[in-house]
């Protein structure tokens, strides 16, 4: 059965045929089921991203209700992706240049060297589901956290931190209950004080990772430092449950098709083209505009669904993911994501995990926008 909406079609066993007939058909149009404007078409969800009045946040409401007032609220409202104001832009600038200095060589020696760290951490050998989850939930966010300069290298500190990260990101689902609000906000407290504290541990100068880099040329631009600490708690919640996604849909597409023939990075950017951690992204219009053609409203949303882009566009090797968006709030991090997925893929075959033997009994993570199997 197809789904009945494209929010349906994120966790469907499916989707595909059913994204390819929203671009081919509809690729712009008014959702009445969802009361939102909704773009399948590549066209049209590049111009959607591309629109200067088509904002990350609904203009009168920066953060979402369930957490403002909050630590996690206060947290969400300083990160660069949930901003389009001019006051964010030298952080950005800041961060883009960081995330593009990072090598993704670099990043999987350092995923293997903690990989090592977690098989020391009971309950880690991957012959279950459950260790498979706690796996690619772990691996990228720490490995994160280690290039940041952060210590992780400890398997138990590395599960705290991972744990913490994923509640702080969890909190942010419209899914969320008022216990995943509380938790989140509880993790973005605690993030941010062992962020402070981290920073009064002088670490040996050619291990210091990026975080001092970040810290100084911010400084140097009066940018004040909260922002930064929730900017690098950014970094590890963005690599969080997408690359979780990336790297569990890559166990599926092996557990099904058999090993990838031409190696694992290759397969972590196909899957990321046909089988998408993130299916779809929001924008809000923040004035009356003319959109792909149709006249919008300030306030309308538009759900833009970028896996329909993607199945729709023509099956150019070399085109970036649509996955990673595009336009203002590209994602930076869309090099390291595939390697750190890869990177966590490796970890787990070497370590006995049965692909076949997973892609047999699994669930989608419920989720409005990521598609993150959660093995049983
Ligand atoms: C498979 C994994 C990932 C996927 C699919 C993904 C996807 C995305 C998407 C779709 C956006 C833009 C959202 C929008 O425009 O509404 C985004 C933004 C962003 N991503 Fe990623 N991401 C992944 C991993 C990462 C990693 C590992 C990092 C960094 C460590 C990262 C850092 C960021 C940042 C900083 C932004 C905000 C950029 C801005 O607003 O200017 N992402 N990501």
């Amino acid at each position: 059965m197809m789904p009945a909406d494209p929010l349906e079609a994120v966790t469907h066993p499916d989707p595909y045929p059913y994204y390819r007939g929203l671009a081919a058909h509809r690729p712009f149009g008014f959702d009445e089921r969802l009361g939102m404007w909704v773009a399948a078409g590549p066209a049209e969800v590049a111009a959607v991203l591309a629109h200067p009045d088509c904002r990350v946040r609904p203009p009168a409401q920066p953060v979402p209700p369930a957490l403002a007032g909050t630590a996690a609220g206060e947290l969400f409202g300083r990160l660069i992706r949930m901003n389009d104001g001019a006051g964010h832009a030298p952080l950005k600038a800041i961060l883009l240049q960081l995330m593009a200095s990072i090598d993704t060589g670099t990043a999987r020696a350092r995923a293997a060297m903690l990989a090592a760290a977690l098989d020391a951490v009971p309950g880690m050998a991957p012959a279950t589901g459950a260790a498979v989850n706690r796996w690619v939930s772990t691996l990228p966010v720490v490995t994160v956290a280690d290039l940041l300069g952060l210590p992780v290298r400890a398997g138990v500190d590395a599960m705290t931190v991972a744990a913490r990260v994923a509640a702080y990101a969890a909190a942010q689902s419209p899914l969320a209950t008022a216990e995943d609000v509380a938790a989140g906000a509880d993790a973005a407290r605690w993030l941010n004080q062992w962020l402070l504290a981290a920073a009064e541990v002088p670490c040996q100068a050619d291990d210091a990772g990026l975080l001092p880099a970040l810290r100084q040329a911010a400084q140097a631009q009066d940018i004040a430092p909260e922002a930064v600490a929730a900017n690098a708690i950014g970094l590890m919640v963005q690599a969080c449950e997408a690359t979780a996604g990336l790297a569990g849909n890559m166990l599926l597409r092996i557990g099904r098709s058999g090993p990838a023939v031409d190696g694992l990075p290759e397969l972590a950017a196909r899957v990321a083209r046909d089988d998408p951690p993130v299916q779809n992204t929001r924008r809000f219009l923040a004035a009356d505009a003319r959109l792909c053609g149709v006249p919008v409203r300030a306030g309308d949303a538009v759900l833009v669904l970028l896996a329909a882009a993607s199945c729709a566009a023509s099956g150019d090797d070399d085109a970036r993911p649509w996955t990673f968006g595009a336009g203002r709030h590209a994602c930076p991090g869309d090099a390291l994501a595939q390697a750190l997925a890869a990177a966590t893929v490796e970890a787990l075959l070497a370590r006995g995990a049965l692909p076949a033997a997973l892609a047999q009994a699994f669930r989608y993570r419920p989720s409005h926008n990521a598609r993150i199997p959660h093995f049983d």
